[in-house]
């Protein structure tokens, strides 16, 4: 009836406080499918007793609901931890090392790395820092789609079995370290406190934790919390804590690692690097780049080494390149170069496709983009006003997913989808300018007829959001610039929004979130 093995339901039976009679009842039922009456009969026990430790197993498993429909839900369950079982077990075995359970990983939003290439000097590199000279402190460094986060993922996956526990945080939401403080905390000792009132407190308790177990901590996007103004490397408002952090990791002894994965430098790891803290330029791969156009059925040509030479083989940029070759010029690399501007870095890259998006794609990344974190298809189709239906939704996704512009990872056994942050970073510019023009339309001629942004999603500010970028403020900032050179302006473009604002009360929809935007952007020109 199903492929669980009878030792991994005991296994976990146990785990959830299933009693000995009850896992008796519970195996029969599951794992050979027996009605109550026969189970009854074989075990010699009254229907009723056996109904009743079966009640009792849906209750240790906290599956609710009633009559048949319990016993799916249970083995749906079961299922599940089993996939989460075997698929680390398979990972594990390719691993020399034994390692310990899966509860004691927490990958979080963690890509997944389905197929990896390469980088078997780095790996041995960083092996040999983390491992034999039991660096504390372990920087990945390099422009935004080298492959930071397959290298980090790949790295700390292999060497799960060597360290107490694992944890993976991405730093794209610009999470404040007082929360990723309490977080950490929490996995990695739920018995101790985690609400400390002082950051010094976190950290000397994250500290002590760190010297008693040897953990692998992981932070992603750390660029995230750096400022975007600054020179490189200097951490954003309200991020400045995290150097203490770092410092101290860096310098006090204990015997777990922070791997860091940034595309910009942090202005003190300098000062840091020595015996114990160490960094990795990570750099483009003509192997891993071969390896990729091979995959999608290329042959290498001089044409296609000298193309991704052009773009210092970085793997996101031959992904995006070799998708726009296969669907613009049936796969004819010569005939993309004759006709395609070249330009060297991703971000430049990002304009031909990005212009090439349908509407519906075009507009769920700017959803994606808005979001700035990880997002699942039910939450997505919750949220978006888009008029996608689910399955719309679903192509949509995947052709986005198919041209390399958003990625897939796993959390709590669904799948998340989110932008590679220099796609994010390139689509909230787009939506942003976007924006802003329909915002001088509506002032220069109260025109209502174009405007479908300032419709479909919320202006929000960083303030109310918790997010890393404030739409509302680089909105702003770009109106600002070219429009509000003086007060009479101001004051005319106020009036313009506020004329436009009770035109609409008219027409207004439920739901829709102009008005609100356009509350929003009258407070903070004024
Ligand atoms: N070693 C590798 N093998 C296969 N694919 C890779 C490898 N490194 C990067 N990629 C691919 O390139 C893209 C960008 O990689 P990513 O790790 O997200 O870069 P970064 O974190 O530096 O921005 C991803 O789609 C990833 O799957
Ligand atoms: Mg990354």
């Amino acid at each position: 009836m199903t492929l669980i093995p009878q030792n991994f339901l005991k296994q976990v039976a146990s785990g959830y406080g299933v009693s000995d009679t009850e896992f008796e009842v519970l195996s029969k039922a599951l794992l050979e499918g027996e009605s109550i009456a026969t189970i009854a009969t074989q075990l010699k026990l009254k229907p009723e007793t056996v109904r009743k430790r079966l009640g009792e197993t849906y209750r240790k498993f906290q599956i609710s609901g009633k009559g048949p429909g319990k016993m799916a839900k249970l083995q749906q369950l079961l299922v599940a931890l089993y996939q989460e079982q075997t698929q680390s077990e398979e990972f594990l075995s390719r691993s020399a090392e034994p390692t310990n359970l899966i509860s004691c990983q927490d990958w979080n939003a963690a890509p997944d790395v389905e197929t990896f290439y390469g980088r078997s000097e780095e790996l041995s590199q960083l092996n040999q820092w983390i491992l034999s000279d039991r660096c504390r402190l372990v920087a990945l460094l390099g422009m935004g789609g080298m492959g930071k986060t397959t290298l980090a993922v790949k790295l700390a996956k292999q060497n799960a079995g060597k360290f107490d526990f694992v944890i993976w945080r991405s730093l794209r939401q610009g999470m404040s370290l007082g929360s990723i403080l309490s977080d950490f905390i929490q996995f990695l000792s739920p018995q101790s406190l985690s609400n400390f009132e002082e950051i010094e407190v976190g950290i000397s308790q994250l500290m002590e934790i760190l010297r008693s177990n040897r953990c692998l901590l992981v932070l992603d996007d750390v660029e995230m919390i750096l400022s975007c103004q600054d020179l490189a490397g200097y951490y954003a408002d309200g991020f400045t804590d995290y150097g203490k952090f770092i410092q101290r990791i860096a310098e006090e002894p204990h015997q777990s690692c922070l791997i860091l994965a940034t595309s910009e430098k942090l202005k003190d790891l300098g000062q840091l690097e020595g015996q114990k803290v160490r960094s990795l330029q990570v750099v483009g791969s003509e192997e891993i780049s071969q390896k990729i156009l091979a995959e999608r059925g290329f042959v290498v040509s001089q044409n296609w080494v000298s193309l991704i030479e052009r773009y210092g083989c970085n793997p996101l940029a031959v992904k995006i390149i070799s998708g726009m070759v296969q669907e613009l010029y049936a796969g004819q690399v010569g005939d993309f170069i004759k006709n395609t501007l070249l330009m060297g870095d991703v971000r430049s890259l990002l304009d031909q496709p990005f212009q090439r998006l349908s509407l519906a794609e075009k507009e769920l990344m700017y959803w994606l983009a808005l979001e700035q974190q990880p997002i699942n298809l039910s939450q997505l189709q919750e949220k978006i006003l888009l008029p996608l239906s689910a399955s719309e939704l679903l192509e949509t996704v995947g052709s986005l997913g198919r041209r390399s512009l958003i990625e897939k990872s796993q959390k709590q056994g669904q799948t998340y989808f989110s932008l590679q942050p220099v796609v994010m970073k390139y689509a909230i510019e787009q939506f942003v300018r976007q924006v802003d023009e329909e915002l001088v339309g509506l002032i220069k001629n109260q025109d209502l007829s174009g405007i479908r942004l300032l419709k479909l999603y919320p202006l929000e500010s960083s303030e109310n959001s918790n997010k890393h970028y404030s739409i509302l403020d680089l909105v702003m900032n770009r109106l600002r610039s070219r429009l509000f050179t003086n007060t009479r302006g101001l004051n005319l473009a106020i009036k313009r929004l506020e004329e436009s604002l009770s035109n609409l009360q008219e027409e207004f929809f439920e739901g829709e979130y102009i008005t609100q935007n356009l509350e929003n952007v009258i407070n903070a020109i004024q």
